[in-house]
């Protein structure tokens, strides 16, 4: 057991999309330290050096479905293993996601598009792939199953040539919202919330500094880290096991009163 467990996710099993990087495979580790199965989802090919390196890490209690959360037949793939391997499914963490930053008139309808189908239809997908299973594992458990929607700060607050990420988060927020009053309203036993990071060190924001780098907006990439870390109150960026820590929170039954609400961990960001 890592010294992270409390096991207090035993019995439970969790998938994470997205979940080989960044803040998804936080969530895999802090999940498995507690003591859950987990299955991780990512678009890389299973014999890849990337999964083959993430399973000897995580060991025998967590598993790998190759699936793009915007191809509704990949997240059927990744249901059929649910259903094989575990037979229930209590926590699942729409967590892949993209960004896409620019003036909104150089936005391509393309891009625009991309970042729609990963973020928003993506979030869509997983849900309605997994509420019957969910439904049917949520009843044993306080508090339920539990899905976690990787929204955003920016899906809270506005930000110059953000436009498209903004739309897309914020979007994430309001179904979050619609599908918990809709499992309430029914009786079900599914709790639905919003996770909102502000700024996380992970490759997506690495790419995404180094863009701006790329584009003459910055000279290098640690300016634009120190710029956040300086508007940030708490005077730092986010560790992705800061962000795992909360989804932990949002699964456990220590969140069983908690649904249709956003989690904000953003070092105080959005408090200005
Ligand atoms: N890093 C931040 O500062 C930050 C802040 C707020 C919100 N978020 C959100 O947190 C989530 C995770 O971000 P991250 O920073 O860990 O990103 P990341 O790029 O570091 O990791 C995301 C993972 O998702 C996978 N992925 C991307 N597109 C996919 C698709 N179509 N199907 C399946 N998997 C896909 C990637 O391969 C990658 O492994 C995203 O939804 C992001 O928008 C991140």
């Amino acid at each position: 057991m890592s010294e992270l467990g409390s096991q207090r996710l035993k019995g439970r099993v969790a998938l994470v999309s997205g979940g080989l990087r960044g803040i998804g495979e936080a969530c895999v580790v802090r999940f498995l330290a507690e003591g859950a199965e987990v299955v991780l989802t990512d678009l890389d090919a299973p014999d890849s050096e990337a999964v083959t390196a993430a399973l000897a890490r995580h060991g025998q209690a967590a598993s790998y479905v190759r699936a793009d959360v915007t191809r509704a037949e990949d997240w059927e793939r990744a249901r059929a293993h649910v259903e094989a391997h575990h037979g229930r499914l209590h926590i699942l963490v729409n967590n892949a996601g993209t960004d896409l930053t620019g003036p909104v008139e150089s936005l391509t309808d393309e891009g625009w598009r991309r970042i729609m189908a990963i973020n928003v239809d993506g979030v869509f997908m997983g849900t309605r792939a997994f509420v019957p299973i969910m439904a049917a594992s949520g009843a044993n458990f306080k508090g339920g199953a539990s899905i976690i929607n990787v929204s955003s700060i920016m899906g809270l607050v506005g930000m110059s040539e953000v436009s498209a990420y903004n739309a897309s988060k914020g979007a994430v927020r309001m179904f979050t919202k619609g599908i918990a009053l809709e499992f309430a309203a029914k009786g079900m036993p599914i709790r639905a919330n919003s996770l909102h990071p502000g700024f996380v060190t992970t490759p997506l924001l690495q790419q995404g500094f180094q863009r701006w780098v790329d584009s003459g907006a910055a000279e290098k990439a640690q300016d634009l880290v120190d710029m956040v870390a300086g508007r940030t109150p708490i005077g730092r960026l986010a560790d992705p096991s800061e962000l795992a820590a909360a989804a932990f929170f949002l699964a456990s039954e220590d969140s069983s009163y908690m649904t249709g609400a956003e989690l904000v961990i953003d070092g105080g960001w959005t408090a200005q």
